[in-house]
C-alpha cells in the first residue's frame, strides 16, 4: 500500500492480446490505483528498461518505494503473427518488410560471427546444451529438458546455421520487483539486494547500418555505463544472466561485457568457463533458450535471477555469488540495458 510508482516493461500487448495501456491496468488490479503507472518499450530489453526507470525514479528522489514489472502474453496468437509481430521491433522499413525475423536477423550474426572470429556451430550448441542443463534446476523454467550438442545440431532448421534448440521459445511470463532507497529498503527487508550500477545504451536498429555485425556494440555501451556507475569491472562480477535469445547472443554477450576476449566467446564456453560450476556461471536461471522469453518480462526476471543468487536462495542451481550482473537486449541489439547486482 505504500507503493509510490510502478513501471512495467511490456513489447506489445496490443498485438499479442489486443490490450495497451497495460500500466494503468495492472495498476488497477493490483490495487495500487492512483499511483503514476507507466509502461516501457524497448523490444526485448522493455524489462530492464523499466528496471532502469525504477532505478532512476529512486535515485533522482522523486519516489522511495517504486514497483517495477515486466509481462508479456505471447501464446494467444499463432506463431505465424508472433514471429511477424516479434519482427516489428526490428527495421520495418529495410529488414522486416522483406520478410526479415529475429531467427533470421541472428543466423546473419551467427554466419559473420563465425567466419571473423571462427567459432564454430559446435560451440553455439554448447551454449544451448549449458542452458537446458541449468533449467532443469529451475521450477519457473519453461523447459525443463536436457539436450546435446547432436540434439542442438539435429534439431529443425529454423534460420541457418540456427536450429529450433538454438532459439528462445514463444512464452507466457511475468516478473516483479520492489525497489526502495537506500534507507528505505533497510527498514523493510533484512538482506536488500543493492543495484549499483545500472547502464543502457543504443545503436542502429537494422544491422547494414552497423560499421560491424559481429558485435553488438550497444552491449559495450550499456555496461561501460553501469560498470563505471559501480566502480566494478568484468572481473568482479560472479554471475550473470545474459540475453541468450538465440545461442550467439550468449556469445556476443560474454565477449561484449568483458568476461572473456573479443571473439573468443565460442572457445571459453567450449573451455567450460560459464558453466554452473566455472569461472562466471552464465544463465543459472536456463537462460532465455530454456527458462523462456516472455519478451517484456525478461529483463525483470533476469534480476531476479540474479538476486536470488545473491541471497542465497536459488536452490539446486544456487553459485557462490557476491556481485552480479543482469544483461538484456532489444531486438538485434537496437538497446541494450545492464545493471549491476550486490550484496
Ligand atoms: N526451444 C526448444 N523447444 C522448442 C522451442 C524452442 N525455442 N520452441 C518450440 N519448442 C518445442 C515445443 O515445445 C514443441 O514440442 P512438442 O512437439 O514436444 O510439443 C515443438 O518444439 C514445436 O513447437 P511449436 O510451438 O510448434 O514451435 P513453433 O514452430 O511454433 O516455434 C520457433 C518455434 C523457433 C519459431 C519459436 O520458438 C520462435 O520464434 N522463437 C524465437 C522467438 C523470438 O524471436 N524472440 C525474440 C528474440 S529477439
Amino acid at each position: 500500500k505504500d507503493i509510490q510508482a510502478m513501471f512495467v516493461g511490456n513489447l506489445s500487448g496490443g498485438r499479442f492480446i489486443d490490450q495497451e495501456h497495460i500500466a494503468s491496468l495492472i495498476a488497477e488490479h493490483a490495487g495500487l490505483s492512483p499511483i503514476p503507472a507507466t509502461r516501457t518499450e524497448a523490444a526485448c530489453a522493455s524489462g530492464a528498461l523499466a528496471l532502469k526507470q525504477g532505478v532512476m525514479a529512486i535515485e533522482s528522489g522523486f519516489h522511495d518505494l517504486v514497483v517495477v514489472g515486466g509481462v508479456e502474453k505471447m501464446t494467444d496468437i499463432l506463431t505465424e503473427r508472433t514471429t511477424q509481430t516479434l519482427a516489428m521491433a526490428a527495421d520495418q522499413e529495410w529488414e522486416a518488410f522483406f520478410g526479415m525475423t529475429f531467427p533470421g536477423l541472428y543466423a546473419m550474426i551467427a554466419r559473420r560471427h563465425m567466419h571473423v572470429f571462427g567459432t564454430t556451430r559446435e560451440q553455439l550448441a554448447m551454449v544451448a546444451v549449458k542452458n537446458h542443463a541449468n533449467a532443469m534446476n529451475n521450477p519457473n523454467a519453461q523447459f525443463r529438458f536436457e539436450t546435446t550438442i547432436e540434439g542442438v545440431l539435429n534439431a529443425s532448421m529454423v534460420a541457418d546455421p540456427l536450429t529450433l534448440l538454438d532459439c528462445s521459445p514463444i512464452t507466457d511470463g511475468a516478473a516483479t520487483i520492489v525497489l526502495a532507497s537506500e534507507k528505505k529498503a533497510k527498514e523493510l527487508a533484512d538482506s536488500p539486494i543493492f543495484i549499483t550500477g545500472s547502464g543502457q545504451a543504443s545503436s542502429s536498429i537494422a544491422l547494414h547500418n552497423r560499421k560491424r555485425i559481429e558485435v553488438i556494440d550497444s552491449t559495450l555501451g550499456a555496461c561501460d555505463m553501469a560498470y563505471r556507475m559501480s566502480g566494478r569491472g568484468p572481473k568482479d562480477i560472479d554471475v550473470a544472466e545474459v540475453h541468450d535469445a538465440f545461442t550467439i547472443g550468449e556469445i556476443c554477450a560474454i565477449e561484449g561485457l568483458g568476461f572473456c576476449k573479443m571473439g573468443e566467446g565460442g572457445k571459453f564456453t567450449e573451455e567450460g568457463f560459464t558453466q554452473i560450476d566455472g569461472k562466471i556461471p552464465i544463465n543459472t536461471s536456463g537462460g532465455l533458450k530454456a527458462k523462456g522469453h516472455p519478451v517484456g518480462a525478461t529483463g525483470v526476471a533476469q534480476a531476479i535471477e540474479i538476486t536470488l543468487q545473491l541471497r542465497g536462495e536459488a536452490g539446486k542451481r544456487q553459485v557462490d555469488a557476491d556481485i552480479g550482473l543482469a544483461h538484456n537486449v532489444g531486438g538485434s541489439g537496437g538497446t541494450a540495458v545492464v545493471h549491476i547486482l550486490e550484496k
